[in-house]
């Protein structure tokens, strides 16, 4: 399967899914790797790796709308299977998620519903939470809010700080995301107008 992967930032995410379709543990191919930002790391370590990348820059674009049509038409350009959101740090228009519906994943680090949005670390140490953790979604219209497919809980302890917690829920992040997007590569999970199903069972 094919696989186009969006990134903003660093791309660890990117890298490791990269890797687990090297060695076969994900049964699919990252055709392309996209960014919204000309400086973005991950770009330079996907050429590393031999994949193709793109920059789209949403300052060339006036709207939303405009911006998110120029990225739909150049994803559509990789036919992908499967399209992984992995430190985008993007909200997609409607029109942008619908076109890719079932086939679109994101991970958020936290433990959805809980915290939505952004400085989800902080959020839980400033809340004196004694757990956090990572996400993996199928996307919707609503904000990191579409059917939740895995997640992954981590500790909090006394005296963590938000790099600390930041370190171990990313640690969770490489080993949850690849299972998901292998799940959607072969065919055993689907998004259905009830959620998201994984070998026919409702998540
Ligand atoms: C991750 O923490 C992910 O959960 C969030 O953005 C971060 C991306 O990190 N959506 P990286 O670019 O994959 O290193």
């Amino acid at each position: 399967k094919r696989i186009v992967i969006l990134i903003s930032g660093s791309g660890s995410n990117m890298v490791n899914i990269a890797e687990q379709c090297a060695n076969q543990r994900i049964a699919g191919l990252v055709v392309a790797v996209i960014a919204n930002k000309a400086g973005a790391a991950g770009i330079k370590k996907a050429e590393a790796l031999g994949i193709d990348t793109a920059v789209l820059s949403h300052r060339d674009f006036e709207s939303r709308e405009s911006y998110d049509q120029a990225l739909a038409a150049l994803v559509e350009e990789y036919q992908p299977d499967v399209v992984v959101l992995a430190g985008f740090m993007r909200i997609l228009t409607a029109d942008f998620v619908q076109q890719f519906q079932g086939r679109l994943l994101n991970i958020h680090p936290s433990l959805l519903p809980k915290y939505k949005g952004l400085n989800t670390h902080a959020r839980a140490l400033e809340n004196g939470d004694t757990e956090h953790g990572v996400s993996v979604h199928f996307v919707t219209e609503e904000l990191d809010g579409g059917p939740v497919v895995l997640q992954a809980k981590v500790p909090i302890f006394p005296g963590d700080t938000e790099e600390e917690l930041q370190q171990r829920v990313h640690e969770q992040e490489y080993r949850i995301y690849p299972l998901v997007v292998h799940w959607l590569c072969t065919d055993r999970l689907r998004l259905t107008a009830q959620g998201a199903e994984l070998d026919g069972q409702l998540l």
